[in-house]
């Protein structure tokens, strides 16, 4: 299984804002869509949230929250959610799905999620947005002594922002 995280964060390392994104920018959101399509997203309840009680079509949600059996939702066959306790639990529950979702999980955030996670990432997919934006949620720094940067490609418009991926490099 390979861990990766999937995210969007300005210059001044925000990713969100009173429990939304700070931003709109399409084609970013494509690029999430494009690339978690088919897969695993496991996420923090506060960002399961703010999908606004609606699943994203074939993809499998897993939920980390402190009670999950405070938590249902109708799951589809094409959209599974399930909530567990921790992100340990979330791996294990991840494990045996990979066979038919794909051995690409992603980690989805919020920043909760993503900075407890980092230990455990082996890559990360992040948009970065050239500029500054006030927020209240954060993405942790990059250690660059564990992760490499591998490929970047970057956009102009609306703002100009970069598509980067990191790798874990080999010890
Ligand atoms: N820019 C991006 O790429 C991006 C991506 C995702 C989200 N976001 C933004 O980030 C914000 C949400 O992030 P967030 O940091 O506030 O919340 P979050 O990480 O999405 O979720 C936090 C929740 O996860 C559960 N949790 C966290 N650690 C846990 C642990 N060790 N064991 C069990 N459960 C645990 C708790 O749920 P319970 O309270 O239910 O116990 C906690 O309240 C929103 O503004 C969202 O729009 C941005």
């Amino acid at each position: 299984m390979i861990l990766t995280h999937v995210v969007a964060c300005s210059e001044n390392h925000v990713i969100g804002t009173q429990g939304g994104l700070p931003w709109d920018l399409p084609e970013d959101m494509k690029f999430f869509r494009d690339t978690t399509k088919g897969h695993i997203m496991i996420m923090g309840r506060k960002t399961f949230d703010s999908f606004n009680g609606r699943a994203l079509p074939h993809r499998y949600h897993i939920v980390i929250t402190r009670d999950p059996s405070k938590h249902s939702f109708p799951s589809k066959e094409s959209s599974p959610v399930v909530f567990v306790a921790s992100i340990e639990e979330a791996v294990e529950h991840a494990k045996p799905l990979t066979a038919k979702w794909g051995d690409e999980v992603f980690i989805i955030g919020g920043g909760e999620i993503y900075k407890q996670a980092m230990p455990i990432t082996d890559k990360i997919y992040l948009t970065l947005i050239h500029r500054e934006f006030p927020g209240d949620t954060y993405y942790p720094q990059i250690d660059q002594k564990i992760f490499t940067q591998t490929a970047r490609r970057d956009v102009q418009e609306p703002i100009p922002f970069s598509f980067l991926t990191f790798e874990k490099k080999r010890q």
